[in-house]
């Protein structure tokens, strides 16, 4: 997998005006990564995602998957949005069968799927459940696995834990790196919150607001089973304070890149 961002560029025109969210941005993603983009609000990263999933169109610069220029949604990407996308009246079991009944999968081979990915998230007890009988925690982790279920080449994730509290946020994202080191799904984040973004990823674009540009592309050299007590360690601690420096408009001396 080779995802590949040239030049891209997006404006909206509205009644006061043009907005440009993104200017002539560039990155990739390599098979088997864990990316994330940090930047403020209004830096363009749900307008990036979006254009990578395929929702939207740039205004300039263009968007491949392995080569092939991405002219809007496909099953070789998959969507991970903050609120939770399930089915209220569909079972757990049912909600991550869907999209592979979309794709033709025959209901064997989709019962089968939807129960190897259910065990990945470790929600097999709750095949049965519906949606509002689980917490915000297990209500993503069945939207994760639906999503692992269509077997995307790259799973796109938009701040998919801004609505959890604290402690489940926590937990989601010692999942999240459990599940990558475990299947080697390659990933792009789009967050906010930039000890996650550390916490997370191998790589991190840092982007500019207004309009979203590409400030910095920062190395986290850290272990890949990273657990939590990490973020006592020193280099945890340079890498945040660097990527705060640099989102607050300072030269990052802390930063090791
Ligand atoms: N459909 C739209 N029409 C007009 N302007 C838009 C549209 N979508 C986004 N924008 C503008 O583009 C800029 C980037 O918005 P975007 O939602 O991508 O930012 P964001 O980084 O995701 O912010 P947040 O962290 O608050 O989610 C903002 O100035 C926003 O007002
Ligand atoms: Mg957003």
């Amino acid at each position: 997998m080779h995802l590949e961002i040239n030049n891209l560029s997006k404006q909206f025109d509205t009644r006061q005006g043009p907005v440009v969210a993104l200017d002539d941005i560039n990155m990739h993603v390599e098979t088997g990564e864990f990316v994330c983009v940090v930047g403020a609000s209004g830096s363009g990263k749900s307008t990036l995602l979006r254009l990578v999933a395929g929702l939207d169109m740039p205004t300039a610069g263009e968007i491949t998957v392995d080569g092939q220029v991405v002219t809007g949604p496909g099953s070789d990407r998959g969507m991970i949005f903050q609120s939770y996308t399930l089915y209220p009246w569909m079972t757990v079991q049912k909600n991550v069968e869907f999209g592979l009944k979309l794709q033709g999968v025959g209901p064997r081979e989709r019962r089968e799927m939807a129960s190897y990915y259910l065990d990945v998230v470790g929600l097999t007890k709750f095949a049965r459940s519906l949606p509002k009988q689980l917490s915000g925690g297990m209500k993503q982790r069945v939207a994760i696995a639906r999503t692992l279920a269509s077997r995307p080449k790259i799973m796109l994730m938009d701040e998919p834990f801004g609505a959890l509290d604290v402690q489940t946020k926590e937990t989601m994202q010692q999942f999240m790196l459990d599940l990558w080191n475990r299947t080697g799904v390659s990933i792009l984040m789009i967050t906010h919150d930039v000890d996650e973004a550390v916490f997370l990823s191998q790589r991190i674009y840092v982007l500019t607001a207004h309009p979203g540009t590409i400030q910095r592309e920062v190395f986290v050299d850290l272990p890949s089973d990273r657990t939590y007590t990490i973020r006592r360690d020193r280099t945890f601690q340079d890498y945040r304070e660097g990527i705060m420096d640099l989102l607050r408009g300072k030269a990052a001396p802390a930063l090791v890149s």
